[in-house]
């Protein structure tokens, strides 16, 4: 068990601190990592009581898992207290000081601020002035939510704020993607195995293909949303990092700083995007009305909030250039989309295919590539395709999927945001984003950013419950590339 720590959830009444960050606090007590005098300290500013605080975590729970063992539930209960506290009051932060020591929490303190991104700097200038960043007593440790920054000025501004009050040290950028077991696992996949090493370069490689898509539209998250757009939302950051891990050389060691080393070095390593480059390399679309799960749902621009003239893109791909010795030539393709046919998030590795084609099936058709599918969800999996020959008299050849399942069937699944929590207490940050690596990807983006900025007039669309709009096609490097959507041999 670890040392014990203090838990401060700013915005604990908000969608992420309900849907993911309580129940993986009480998910980490059922599983005995939180010593007995960890506390999880809920900052709102609701009129609330402790007594409420519980009924609300009792209901959080219930919500997500159904039912709750109740011995289990006391226990993390004793761990919960709720503090009323405005944050654009100055007044709280010295409150909240004075709470902690009237309470007696430990004095390790994570700070988790999933408040708007507007409020980060303010709160975190509070937070020093009223001493709370002083280490003498315990650590103290910041996490922040995405989106850092909004490109790469804002960026650069809220870290030279945040650097006047906290060491990079202790400061947690979370991307919750690297908490996913897959990612985790592809870490372990490339370097605990030396069969894939050999191959996994330019010389074997055809074209890697990163996916994300969603079923759910923006929902109620418009206000940020329409502003953000998905490139911003999913590709600068999530999308970026499965990117690195999957190009990124072997690090020194499987420390923080050695990890991040590689991953910001892949990031230098790619081919910065002219701007007349950028309808080549990058494409964007809108969803329209559609059928999602045999339902009509709206387009974006009839959702809550959305203004009737947006062109916020719900849909990026884009196309890019690892310009280093092992990558050169091999294009990665990123796409995400919100309103498409299914949820799943994917890594597709498509490899060359053989120099001679002995054994297709007609003169017409190829012989299919060989794959590696890394299965993020809703499958957690590792999946190798070959060809082999079908039984029978007859030389015809079909796919067959090589199954390397993450998880046997009796294994429970941990949500990315358990591990997340967990390595804040420990003090690992190799999974969590230095700022180096937040600043090259917002450079990475930046140039299609400020030419789509300027295209107000157009946008392509697509019907909800399809997989995009065809013409993404048009940043595939040769005719043969393709999006693969499923896990499903081909
Ligand atoms: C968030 C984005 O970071 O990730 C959302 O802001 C997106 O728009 C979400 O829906 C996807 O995360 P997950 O874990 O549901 O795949």
């Amino acid at each position: 068990m670890l040392n014990p720590c203090t838990y401060i959830i700013f915005g604990a009444t908000g969608n992420l601190a309900r849907t993911k960050l309580i129940p993986a606090l009480f998910r980490l007590e059922m599983d005995n990592r939180l010593s007995e005098q960890t506390s999880i300290l809920a900052i709102g500013r609701r009129e609330w009581n402790t007594d409420f605080w519980y009924q609300e975590v009792r209901q959080i729970l219930i919500d997500k898992f159904g039912t709750i063992d109740e011995s289990l539930y006391q226990r993390f209960q004793e761990k919960c207290f709720y503090f009323k506290g405005d944050l654009s009051n100055e007044m709280m932060y010295q409150q909240l000081h004075n709470f902690i020591i009237e309470k007696n929490l430990s004095q390790n303190i994570a700070f988790y601020l999933s408040i708007r991104p507007a409020e980060f700097s303010f709160v975190v200038q509070h937070l020093s002035d009223s001493n709370l960043f002083d280490e003498s007593q315990g650590w103290r440790r910041i996490v922040i939510e995405k989106p850092f920054g909004y490109d790469l000025e804002s960026a650069r501004a809220l870290q030279s704020r945040l650097m006047k009050c906290l060491r990079e040290d202790q400061i947690y950028r979370i991307d919750h993607y690297l908490g996913k077991s897959t990612v985790r696992n592809l870490l372990v996949f490339r370097f605990a195995n030396l069969l894939m090493e050999p191959l996994w370069n330019r010389n074997y490689i055809e074209y890697v293909q990163i996916t994300h898509s969603e079923k759910k539209g923006v929902g109620s998250r418009a206000d940020y949303y329409d502003g953000a757009g998905a490139l911003r939302d999913m590709i600068q950051s999530h999308l970026l990092q499965l990117l690195t891990l999957v190009a990124m050389e072997a690090p020194v060691s499987m420390e923080a700083e050695s990890l991040r080393d590689e991953k910001v070095k892949v990031l230098k390593s790619i081919r910065k995007i002219t701007p007349n480059a950028v309808h080549a390399q990058a494409f964007r679309a809108q969803y329209k009305a559609g059928m999602i799960d045999n339902e009509k749902v709206n387009g974006y621009l009839q959702e809550e909030k959305v203004p009737s003239n947006s062109v916020t893109e719900t849909y990026a791909a884009m196309k890019v250039f690892i310009d280093n010795w092992r990558w050169a030539g091999v294009p990665f393709y990123l796409r995400t989309g919100k309103r498409l046919a299914e949820n799943r998030s994917l890594i597709s590795i498509a490899f060359k295919t053989p120099p001679q084609q002995f054994f297709k099936s007609n003169q017409f058709q190829q012989m299919q590539p060989n794959w590696i599918l890394l299965g993020i969800q809703p499958e957690e999996c590792l999946r190798i395709e070959m060809t082999s020959k079908e039984p029978g008299l007859d030389m015809n050849v079909r796919q067959i999927s090589l199954d390397a399942g993450l998880r046997k069937e009796n294994e429970i699944t941990h949500d990315a945001y358990e591990d997340l929590l967990l390595d804040v207490i420990k003090g690992d940050r190799s999974l969590f984003l230095r700022y180096d690596e937040v600043e090259y990807a917002w450079k990475i983006v930046e140039p299609i950013l400020n030419v789509w900025a300027t295209e107000r007039d157009y946008i392509a669309t697509y019907p909800a419950g399809s997989w995009g709009a065809e013409e993404s096609r048009r940043i595939f490097e040769k005719e043969t590339h393709f999006w693969r959507h499923s896990l499903e041999p081909i």
